[in-house]
């Protein structure tokens, strides 16, 4: 099969598209041809080498993908070949086939195509995990989404909105308007704008239930200082850096939380909980409607190199999804 291979830690041109051999379903996974994958930032850093993914995993960039099952590994019960997928995985995603265990299968929701499918996966997982199964955000409370223009921020604005939660948002300002279309109630620009001035104003005074952070260090204090009494910061990024200070006496007089996590690094059984958990409660607002999947352009896989510069730039808003030559070909003609 053809993958897209990192050649050497790098910028966008050192990623490859090349001959490598088949993946091999074990007990309890299955073998999927790979239709579409989706670009997110976290491939960027794997890319560069800063983000290794986990022992046992595909060395080739990409965490989700759509697709049809070409295989069942021993064990497999529950999912038949040529059943349309998408999957959270570990790795290996930009390839045209990769294995993936049965627990982070999910059915494409009833009207989406099997390419817009593989914009869901990642973000979906993330998203419900940090912010309901994690944070227990519900109907009523205002939540502030940092990067709202970003495939995370896309989503989480319209998955908040759907359960009933009041919606501010950061962004550049030439993205504002498909932020409110999305339902988006404040939209700030960050690179003009103070935030934490902008949530004290919109909320008239109260602050926010729960900051869903990408930034890191930088945002941290200020993140703290936009809460209101018993909020969180959910902190899913570290785009901005590592390393922040906070003020203590601030976090404990609001009775504040603050916590952090990443997906990738969860436990296969993690793993499966999120998916089911996400194929529950997130599956059917996409089947009705109430959350759309937002993907800015699709490219395919073999220009992967392209992809990673569009997403560097951040000139996407959504996701950018790669998919593979053969079908790229097959619905050209
Ligand atoms: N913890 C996890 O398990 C997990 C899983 C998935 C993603 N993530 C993280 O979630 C973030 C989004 O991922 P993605 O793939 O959806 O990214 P993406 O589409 O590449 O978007 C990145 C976004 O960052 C925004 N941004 C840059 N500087 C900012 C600032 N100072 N304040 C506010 N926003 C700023 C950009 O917005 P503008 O274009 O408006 O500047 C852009 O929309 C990344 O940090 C990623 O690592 C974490």
């Amino acid at each position: 099969m053809y993958a897209v291979i990192i050649s050497t830690p790098g910028g966008p041109e050192v990623l490859q598209w090349t001959e490598v051999d088949d993946p091999v379903p074990s007990a309890g996974e299955v073998l999927v041809d790979v239709v579409a994958a989706g670009v997110n930032r976290a491939d960027l850093l794997q890319r560069a080498g800063f983000y290794d993914p986990p022992p046992g995993a595909s060395p080739y960039p990409g965490m989700e993908v759509s697709g049809r099952i070409a295989k069942l590994g021993p064990e497999v019960e529950g999912w038949s070949v040529g059943d349309e997928v998408c999957a959270l995985i570990t790795g290996g995603g930009y390839a045209e086939r990769v294995v993936v265990p049965v627990g982070q299968l999910l059915p494409v929701p009833a009207g989406l195509t099997l390419i817009e499918a593989a914009a869901m996966p990642e973000v979906a997982c993330t998203v419900w995990s940090m912010l309901t199964d994690t944070a227990g955000m519900h109907s009523g409370q205002t939540l502030l989404v940092h990067g709202g223009g970003s495939g995370i921020g896309t989503f989480a604005i319209q998955y908040a909105r759907a359960i009933g939660v009041r919606v501010l948002t950061t962004a550049r300002e030439r993205k504002h308007p498909v932020l409110r279309d999305l339902g988006a109630d404040v939209t700030i620009d960050y690179t003009g704008q103070d935030f934490v001035a902008e949530v004290d104003r919109a909320t008239g005074g109260t602050g926010v239930d729960l900051v869903l952070d990408i930034q890191g260090g930088p945002y941290l204090q200020r993140n703290v200082d936009c809460l209101s009494p018993g909020g969180k910061v959910v902190i899913i990024g570290l785009q901005g850096g590592r390393a922040g200070n906070v003020n203590l006496g601030g976090l404990l007089a609001k009775r504040g939380t603050i916590v952090a996590g990443a997906l990738r690094s969860r436990s296969e059984a993690d793993k499966a909980q999120i998916v089911a958990g996400v194929r529950a409660e997130v599956w059917p607002l996409l089947e009705r409607g109430a959350v759309k999947p937002i993907v800015d352009r699709s490219l395919p896989m073999s220009r992967s190199v392209t992809a990673h510069e569009v997403v560097t730039a951040s000139d996407h808003i959504g996701k950018v999804l790669l998919v593979t030559d053969s079908e790229w070909h097959r619905r050209a003609q």
